[in-house]
């Protein structure tokens, strides 16, 4: 069993609750054990400046924030991850697994917030230095099943409720027909190990790695 050298970006998508999260650390896993060199990354987050950024984002007591602040800080703390971790991980030739990207400020702060789509996709551009996955896995949940599953303890975010994951979700099937190359979407309501290895094939099937 080999594996091609090329280092691979693949990002996990979908709305709160999801179960993205679980599946981004399987596909970890499974790389890993392949001796395949590869790293997890969540946004927003992920380096000192974007932690912190984070903190504005869902746990401070920023109720004032705009939406526009909101869409700002979401890609700021993308730029200091993307320049700081993914672009030299790549460049090391490492994969990179990102638990949300670019595509979670277009359902979240497009869908969600009504901020101009395409704006956001510039944004996300300048944000990125242009980076785009080579794969994102959209795991499709209904937010009546998502919402259910997430804690009490709910961040800034979650707390705006069924709404906005309803819009979050339609902004995300509007990318899955925008980017069919890029986007695979999953049935999130199967179990855990099913998805992953829908997860897997697909890997497989673009021939990323060897089976
Ligand atoms: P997430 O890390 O998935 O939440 P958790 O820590 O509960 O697993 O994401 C945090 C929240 O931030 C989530 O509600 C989605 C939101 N978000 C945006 O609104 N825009 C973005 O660009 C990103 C990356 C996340």
């Amino acid at each position: 069993m080999s594996i091609s050298n090329e280092a691979r970006f693949i990002t996990f998508e979908g709305i709160d609750g999801c179960g993205k999260s679980t599946q981004a650390k399987l596909l970890l896993e499974r790389l890993n054990a392949r001796q395949q060199p590869a790293i997890l990354v969540r946004e927003p987050g992920g380096t000192r400046v974007s932690e912190a950024i984070r903190q504005i984002l869902l746990y401070k007591d920023t109720d004032e924030l705009v939406d526009r602040t909101e869409a700002l800080l979401m890609t700021a703390s993308r730029a200091q991850l993307t320049r700081e971790v993914i672009l030299p991980s790549l460049e090391e030739g490492k994969w990179v697994i990102a638990d949300r990207y670019s595509d979670s400020t277009l359902a979240y702060q497009g869908g969600g917030r009504n901020l101009d789509l395409e704006w956001l996709i510039k944004l996300n551009t300048f944000a990125t230095y242009e980076l785009t996955p080579d794969i994102t896995f959209l795991v499709d949940v209904r937010p009546e099943v998502a919402l259910g599953r997430q804690g009490l303890s709910k961040d800034r975010i979650e707390r705006e409720g069924m709404e906005f994951q309803v819009r979050a979700r339609n902004t995300y099937h509007e990318l899955l027909k925008r980017f069919p190359e890029r986007f695979v979407a999953i049935d999130g309501h199967q179990d855990v190990h099913s998805i992953q290895e829908q997860v897997w094939n697909e890997i497989i099937r673009r021939h990323f790695v060897q089976s």
